[in-house]
C-alpha cells in the first residue's frame, strides 16, 4: 500500500520535473539562427530555402521584429518544405564584409536566399508574425500557377496588376522551364502563372500554338507577347513592358510599384510626374 503511494508520487513527481523541463527547453529554444561571418555560407550552402535578417543591436525596428520574426520561424520551422529563418549581427566588425557583400544600406534588411545562396532576393512582406509567415509560405510555393479553368484565370489574375502568363503546347520542355526559372526570380514583383489554353485568358490572341509570354497589364496597350524564352532577354522583356509611360506620382499604394520601376530603370524615356502640395489655404 505504502509503496503503491510512494510510487504513484514518485510517478507524479517525475511528470511534473519533465513537463517543467520540457516546458523550459520550449521557451529557451531559438528558431531563429545566428549567423555570423564563420558560418554563414556554410549554413546558407545546405537550405533550398533560407530567410536571412541583417540587423543591428542598436536599432528600434529590429527589437520590435525579433519577438515577430522568432514567432514566425517557430511556426515555419514545422512547414513544408522547410523554410528556415536567420539573423546576422551586420554591425559587429567582422561581419561587415557580409553586410557589404548584400548591400545593406539600413537595418533590418531582410533577404530571402535560394538554392544553397545561388538566388538572393529582397523580402518586400510584412512585419508581424501572421504576415511573415503568410508571405514566406507563398514565396517558397510555386511561383507560377497552371490556370486550367476560367475560374483559376478569374481568381488569380488581379486587373490590377501586371501579371504574367506563359501559354505552352505542354507543360514540359526547355521553354516551359526558362519560364519556371524567371517566376522564381522575379516572384516578389509580379505574378505568374501559366496555362496550355489561351482561350480561358481575358485578353489577347486566343489561338496559341507556339510558346508564348503574355504580359497583362493594367495600363497602356494591355497586354504584349512574347516568344523569345532567353532567360534574360525574357527577364528584360518583363521589366520594361511593366513600365508605364505615364504613372501617377501620387500616394496611392497601387501606383507605388510603378513608380520603383520607374526610377530604377535605366532606360526609362519618359518621365511625367504631377505632385499635389495641400497646403491648406
Ligand atoms: C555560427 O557561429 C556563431 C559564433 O560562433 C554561433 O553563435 C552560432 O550559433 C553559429 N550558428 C549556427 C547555425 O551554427
Ligand atoms: C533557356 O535559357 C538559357 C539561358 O538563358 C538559354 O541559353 C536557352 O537558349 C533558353 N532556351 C530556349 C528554348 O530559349
Amino acid at each position: 500500500m505504502a509503496s503503491a503511494r510512494v510510487s504513484t508520487l514518485l510517478v507524479f513527481f517525475f511528470v511534473i520535473v519533465s513537463s517543467i523541463a520540457s516546458f523550459s527547453s520550449a521557451t529557451e529554444k531559438e528558431h531563429v539562427l545566428t549567423l555570423d561571418h564563420s558560418n554563414f555560407t556554410e549554413v546558407v550552402s545546405k537550405h533550398k530555402f533560407i530567410v536571412v535578417e541583417f540587423y543591428a543591436p542598436w536599432c528600434g525596428h529590429c527589437k520590435n521584429l525579433a519577438p515577430e520574426y522568432e514567432k514566425a520561424a517557430s511556426v515555419l520551422s514545422s512547414h513544408d518544405p522547410p523554410v528556415a529563418l536567420a539573423k546576422v549581427d551586420a554591425n559587429a566588425e567582422e561581419n561587415k564584409p557580409l553586410a557589404e557583400q548584400f548591400e545593406i544600406q539600413g537595418f533590418p534588411t531582410i533577404k530571402i536566399l535560394k538554392n544553397g545562396g545561388e538566388l538572393v532576393q529582397d523580402y518586400k512582406g510584412p512585419r508581424e508574425a501572421d504576415g511573415i509567415v503568410e508571405y514566406l509560405k507563398k514565396q517558397v510555393g510555386p511561383a507560377s500557377f497552371e490556370i486550367k479553368t476560367a475560374e483559376d484565370a478569374g481568381s488569380l489574375i488581379d486587373e490590377k496588376k501586371v501579371f504574367v502568363v506563359g501559354i505552352f503546347p505542354t507543360l514540359s520542355g526547355e521553354e516551359f522551364e526558362n519560364f519556371t526559372t524567371l517566376a522564381d526570380k522575379l516572384r516578389s514583383d509580379y505574378d505568374f502563372g501559366h496555362t496550355t489554353k489561351a482561350e480561358l485568358l481575358p485578353r489577347g490572341e486566343s489561338s496559341v500554338t507556339t510558346p508564348t509570354v503574355r504580359l497583362l497589364k493594367p495600363f497602356d496597350e494591355l497586354v504584349v507577347d512574347f516568344q523569345k524564352f532567353d532567360v534574360d532577354a525574357l527577364e528584360k522583356f518583363i521589366v520594361d513592358s511593366s513600365i508605364p509611360l505615364v504613372t501617377l506620382f501620387d500616394q496611392s499604394p497601387a501606383n507605388q510599384p510603378f513608380l520603383v520601376k520607374y526610377f530604377e530603370s535605366p532606360n526609362a524615356k519618359v518621365y511625367i510626374m504631377f505632385t499635389y502640395f495641400d497646403v491648406g489655404l
